[in-house]
């Protein structure tokens, strides 16, 4: 190769990069956009409980009636609070290096956003939390993995079903493990090599919920793991369900100190059958 040669090749590997960030860049926009959405609706539910409780507190003047209508409306206004507060996390965690997270609590957060669809959908949630030893990650990039992998969840349980949502340490590999269960369609074999690869979909476009489609999910996900120098496996069995699990970088003592951060650590970890891949 001559050195213009190798200069056109730098040149090309710059854009792809480039490209790749602007990419992570819209799809970020798109599921605040999706989030705001949500977010929208829920807000209009809590609205009418206050309004429909601070009615009724007016037109009934004995204590029991008020103290059940103060009450109600308390309760609405914590839960504006917790949407909020997701929302604002989301949009104001912004950094870009990895810092000790707990994920159990960015779920919590997380699910806040997602309850109204679920329940739409009948989707039941379970959670294991097993561990809460934070990962190394950067919170708002793993929220955005688990969003991705709740909505496919979601969206390959058209007639209800449940999701587990399990956090675990290994303490072998030194990962925090957070998987996504669901008792959806499952998928084929053969499809299972090609679901991380991008523009894979076998969706037809948006759902009800305006969601999905592109079969960008997965492959960001895998981008996202990858450059925590994690690994993202699947376990999928047709007409049981699918399990994803993201193997993301524990804590390390060095890293809880704050005075001493260092850099993370790159994972190889096995996969297992049956129909298990991993990227
Ligand atoms: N939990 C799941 N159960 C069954 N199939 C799944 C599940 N998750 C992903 N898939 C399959 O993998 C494909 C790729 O998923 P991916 O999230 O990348 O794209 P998408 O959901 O189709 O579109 P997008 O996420 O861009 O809106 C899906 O179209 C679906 O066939
Ligand atoms: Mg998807």
């Amino acid at each position: 190769m001559d050195q213009s040669q190798a200069e056109s090749t730098e040149q090309l590997r710059l854009e792809i990069q480039q490209l790749k960030q602007q990419l992570r860049e819209a799809q970020q926009m798109t599921a605040l956009g999706e989030l705001m959405s949500t977010t929208t609706h829920e807000f209009n539910n809590v609205l009418m409980t206050i309004l429909n409780y601070a009615k009724l507190g007016l037109r009934h003047t004995d204590d029991a009636t008020r103290t059940k209508a103060l009450n109600k409306i308390l309760g609405a206004g914590q839960r504006a609070e917790r949407i909020t507060n997701s929302v604002l996390g989301l949009a104001r965690n912004r950094s870009n290096d990895p810092e000790p997270t707990n994920l159990a609590e960015m779920v919590e957060e997380s699910l806040v956003l997602l309850e109204r669809e679920l329940t739409k959908y009948r989707i039941a949630v379970e959670k294991q939390f097993t561990t809460d030893k934070p990962a190394q990650v950067i919170g708002n990039q793993i929220q955005q993995v688990l969003l991705n992998l709740v909505t496919n969840a979601r969206q390959a349980m058209p007639n209800g079903g449940m999701v587990l949502i399990r956090i675990s340490e290994d303490t072998v590999a030194g990962t925090i493990d957070l998987m996504v269960r669901d008792t959806g369609t499952g998928i084929p074999a053969e499809a299972l090599p090609k679901i991380f690869d991008r523009f894979y979909s076998t969706k037809q476009g948006p759902d009800a919920s305006g969601k999905g489609g592109t079969g960008v999910g997965l492959s960001a996900c895998r981008d996202i793991v990858h450059e925590h120098g994690g690994k993202i496996k699947v376990e999928s069995e047709v007409g049981k369900g699918t399990a994803f699990t993201l193997k993301l970088p524990a804590c390390t003592k060095e890293q809880l100190a704050p005075a001493s951060a260092k850099p993370i650590v790159t994972l190889g970890i096995p996969t297992s059958s049956p129909n298990a891949a991993s990227a």
